[in-house]
């Protein structure tokens, strides 16, 4: 089942959050410093072990103090117009991440809008490629959480999902 949800990811009580980190997986602004925040230093301690992150790829690290168990970090593409491959490497975001959740018994998992803050991906045009993915994964997880950061993003998630039922 896939939910939209309004709210901070950190909070939330799923099998695994994903991170929209970047590709040294040490930490940033936005959801990538809120996730560290609220995990704790372990994370950082231990992403450094993982030797960064292609864009459009996923790795796995445990949720150390959050509520989830896992963190799935993934980098996402910055947009530079559409022109770059960006679609591609965002729909990887979330394929990459679901297919690793699904190698380790994750049955809960929790997105953020990735791409969408700092690397300035067109909202409408993002979650349009992450329901798309969500769609097609649905089946195989207990739930999908779309973990928007503001009304208006759930509310375009909504909208978008509506027109995927
Ligand atoms: N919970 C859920 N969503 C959040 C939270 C939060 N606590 N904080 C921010 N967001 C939302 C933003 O509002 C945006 O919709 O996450 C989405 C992704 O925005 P960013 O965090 O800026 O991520 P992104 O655009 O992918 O840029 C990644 O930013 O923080 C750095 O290290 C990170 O370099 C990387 C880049």
């Amino acid at each position: 089942m896939i939910e939209v949800i309004c709210g901070d990811i950190t909070t939330l009580e799923v099998d695994a959050i994903v991170n929209a980190a970047n590709n040294s997986l040490l930490g940033g602004g936005g959801v990538d410093g809120a996730i560290h925040r609220a995990a704790g230093p372990q994370l950082l301690a231990f992403n450094r072990t993982l030797g960064g992150c292609k864009t459009g790829e996923a790795k796995l690290s445990p949720g150390f103090r959050l509520p989830a168990r896992h963190v799935i970090s993934t980098v996402g593409p910055v947009w530079h117009g559409g022109g770059q491959g960006e679609r591609e490497l965002l729909e990887s975001c979330y394929v990459s991440s679901l297919e690793l959740a699904l190698a380790n018994d994750v049955r809960t998992i929790a997105f953020p809008a990735i791409s969408t803050g700092v690397y300035g991906y067109p909202r409408d045009q993002a979650a349009a490629i992450a329901v798309r993915v969500m769609r097609a994964y649905e089946d195989r997880f207990e739930r999908i959480v779309a973990c928007c950061f503001s009304e208006a993003d759930a509310a375009l998630y909504r909208e978008v999902l509506h027109e995927h039922s």
